[in-house]
């Protein structure tokens, strides 16, 4: 049996990576930072489908959180297989509007805790000569769309430079790169979401399927619905002052501050 560890478990894009691979008899470490909600979540996957299912609270902005992930992905005793690194969230607000603080630990979360747990999971996955490290990043890595955006383009950029060092090692790792999702993401950030077009959103499930699929077939990125593959092939060649102009009124509505 393989175990797969995966940050942000509890809610959204995460729990469909749950789901899927309990389904598919992983067992799992479940990290986020409501305990109660992990120890529910790790409950229901083992009784529904027999799979050992592992608690590891964790506050991936703080430096004690990272850490013990880390050390959790360095146990060569008990060997991690895959890595989800899903855990992220969107501030409430736009560049200048959002508090330096929350800046950081945005930062903290979508940068710095996926270099150090990809690190820690790829350094042993390396001696056993086999693994796979999935890093959630957003299709905003495209397109000119605040730090948010900035962010997962340095998710995208680490994850496909660190594939092609590690090319070879039996270590796979891949960028996943979804649009709107209906997830709780958009309410914790505080982002109306009417003038997203319903075509628009994906169903977490079935983007989990693709981007397992696509990791299988050893991609570096994975941008899993044929809408997003197109759009994103067609923003290439779109003036960045046009496409910032557009991006700004699509999908980003906060409410009262
Ligand atoms: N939804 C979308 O439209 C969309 C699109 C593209 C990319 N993404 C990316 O997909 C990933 C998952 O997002 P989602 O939409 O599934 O969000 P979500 O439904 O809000 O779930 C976020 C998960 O991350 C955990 N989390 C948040 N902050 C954390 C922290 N500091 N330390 C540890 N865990 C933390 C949350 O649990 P706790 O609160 O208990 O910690 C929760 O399990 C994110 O990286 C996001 O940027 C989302």
């Amino acid at each position: 049996m393989t175990t797969a560890l995966i940050t942000g478990s509890t809610a959204g894009i995460g729990a469909a990576f749950g789901r899927r691979l309990a389904a598919d008899g992983h067992n799992l470490v479940l990290v986020a930072r409501d305990v109660d909600r992990l120890r529910e979540q790790a409950t229901e996957l083992h009784d529904r489908h027999g799979i050992e299912a592992e608690v590891l609270a964790a506050d991936l902005a703080t430096e004690e959180g990272i850490s013990a992930v880390e050390a959790r992905l360095a146990d060569r005793k008990h060997p991690v297989d895959l890595l989800v690194n899903n855990a992220g969230f969107g501030n409430k607000g736009r560049y200048l509007d959002v508090p330096m603080a929350d800046e950081l630990r945005m930062l903290k979360v979508h940068c710095e805790a996926v270099l150090r747990l990809t690190s820690a999971a790829a350094d042993a996955m390396r001696e056993r000569g086999r693994g796979g490290v999935v890093n959630v990043a957003s299709t905003a890595a495209f397109v000119p769309r605040g730090t948010y955006g900035a962010s997962k383009a340095w998710v995208v950029q680490f994850t496909q430079g660190a594939a092609n060092d590690l090319a070879g090692a039996g270590v796979r790792l891949m960028a996943l790169c979804p649009g709107f999702v209906r997830t709780e993401f958009h309410e914790r950030a505080g982002m109306g979401t009417d003038n997203i077009p319903k075509w628009m959103w994906l169903d977490a499930d079935k983007l989990v399927s693709a981007a397992l699929a696509d990791l299988e077939r050893g991609k570096s990125l994975s941008i899993p619905d044929p809408r997003y593959k197109a759009m994103m092939g067609a923003v290439k060649f779109v003036p960045r002052g046009l496409l910032g102009g557009v991006t700004s009124r699509t999908g980003r509505k906060y409410g009262p501050q």
